[in-house]
Formats: structure tokens, C-alpha cells, sequence
């Protein structure tokens, strides 16, 4: 059958793995989720003390990346592949505004993006894959059959992530959740190496005013187009 390969990039919050998850769901594809793989990388920093409030051991995490391991494992009753660093169940530790206040300083070291950008590139080498992320269509598959880029109003997504956060039981405030979207925002799309962009040939998409469900039926159309 023929399968494509389905490139979702856009800022934080902006529901970008919800749809991705639906969709891969509807075609049968795999799902990754890129931004999780950095967060465990982050987690990996914050557990072995490279980095903290004070300081951040660049030289010394680079030098560690050869023993972070990060895998995915599909879990039927969630029905998405949760992630695993070094064999341990991560996916609710790497959820935290802890690792999000860092994962953006983490993400912008070169050696930590070759090394996940490669691993990506292994997992969509045989297509029918969904991933999303910031440089997808852009450096890990620049020539993906698909691309799609989503935005949204800063307020819109602080409010959806802080509704995510609350009803994990993490107790926090919507200005912190907002300042911390702004932030890495910011950060992710000036950074030096593989900054967040829209690709010249991506399909933009503002979910301030659609729906999941109309986003889904907008992208399963090309999608359609696209396999035709
Ligand atoms: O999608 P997310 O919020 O879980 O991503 C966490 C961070 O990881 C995000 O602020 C930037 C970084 N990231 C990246 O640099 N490149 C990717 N492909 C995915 C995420």
C-alpha cells in the first residue's frame, strides 16, 4: 500500500499531538512524538545534575548522550506508544512545567538534535508515519509528502496547556503556564541549529477558531489528495 510520510511542526501547545495521534490512528500509521524525546533528554539532565536553576553542564550531558537511550512502547489502553528512556516508563514524569522551563535550553545544543534528528529519521524510513515536532518538515524530513504547521493564540494555548496540567494534579498558575509558552516560543524559533519555521511548502493551520474534528477532516482530505 502506499504510505506517506505526514510532517506536523508548529509552536507549543498548539494541540499539534492531539490531531497527530487521531490521525495516525484513522491511517494505520505510527505516531511520534519528537518533543517527548526531548523532554527525556531533559529529564536525563535534571536527574544526573547537569542542569539546574544555577547551572548547565553542557559539556558534561554532551558527553553522557551516548547513554541515553529513548525508545517508544505502544500502550494498547492509551492507544499511543509512550516513551522510555533507558527502559524506564518516562511518559507522565517528562509532562511537568519543571521540564518544560528547560527542555528549550536543551533543545538548542547541536550534538543533542543530531542525535534524535537521526534516530527520527531511522523510525520514518519505511513512511506511514505521522511526527510532530518543530523541524520536521524541515530538517528531519524535508521532503515529506505532507507538511503541516500550527499556530494559535498564545492565550488559547497557555489556557489549554493549563487546563492539561491542572487536570494532571499539578498545582500551578495560568500566568506561570503562559510565560512558559511565550518563553519557549521565543527560544525554539531563534535558536542557532534547526530554529522552529513554517516550511516554504507547509499547510498552515490557526486552531484558535476550528475544531479537532474540522482539523482532522481539513488534513484528511489531503491526505486523500495526496495518496491519489
Ligand atoms: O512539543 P513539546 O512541547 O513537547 O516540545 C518540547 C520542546 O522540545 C520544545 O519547546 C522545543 C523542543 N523540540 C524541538 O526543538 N524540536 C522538535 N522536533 C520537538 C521539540
Amino acid at each position: 500500500m502506499n504510505k506517506i510520510v505526514i510532517a506536523i511542526d508548529g509552536f507549543s501547545s498548539t494541540g499539534k499531538s492531539t490531531v497527530a495521534k487521531l490521525l495516525a490512528k484513522e491511517l494505520g500509521y505510527i505516531y511520534v512524538d519528537t518533543g517527548a524525546m526531548y523532554r527525556a533528554v531533559t529529564y536525563f539532565a535534571l536527574e544526573n545534575n547537569f542542569i539546574s536553576k544555577e547551572n548547565f553542564d553542557k559539556e558534561g550531558l554532551i558527553s553522557e548522550l551516548e547513554n541515553i537511550h529513548i525508545t517508544f512502547k505502544f500502550n494498547p489502553e492509551l492507544g499511543f506508544a509512550e516513551v522510555y528512556l533507558n527502559g524506564k516508563n518516562i511518559e507522565s514524569d517528562i509532562r511537568t512545567l519543571e521540564i518544560s522551563q528547560y527542555v528549550s535550553h536543551v533543545a538548542k545544543i547541536s550534538e543533542v538534535r543530531r542525535k534524535l534528528v537521526q534516530q527520527q529519521q531511522l523510525m520514518g524510513k519505511d513512511k506511514g508515519i505521522v511526527m510532530d515536532g518543530r523541524d520536521i518538515a524541515t530538517v528531519v524530513f524535508p521532503d515529506a509528502e505532507l507538511k503541516i504547521f500550527m499556530t494559535a493564540s498564545a492565550e488559547t494555548r497557555a489556557i489549554r496547556r493549563y487546563k492539561e496540567l491542572l487536570e494532571r494534579g499539578h498545582n500551578l498558575s495560568y500566568k506561570e503556564v503562559l510565560q512558559n509558552v511565550v518563553s519557549r516560543d521565543e527560544i525554539d524559533s531563534t535558536r542557532e541549529d534547526s530554529p522552529l519555521v513554517k516550511a516554504d511548502d507547509a499547510i498552515e493551520f490557526d486552531n484558535s477558531t476550528i475544531t479537532i474534528k474540522q482539523q482532522l477532516a481539513e488534513i484528511n482530505k489531503l491526505v486523500a489528495e495526496k495518496l491519489s
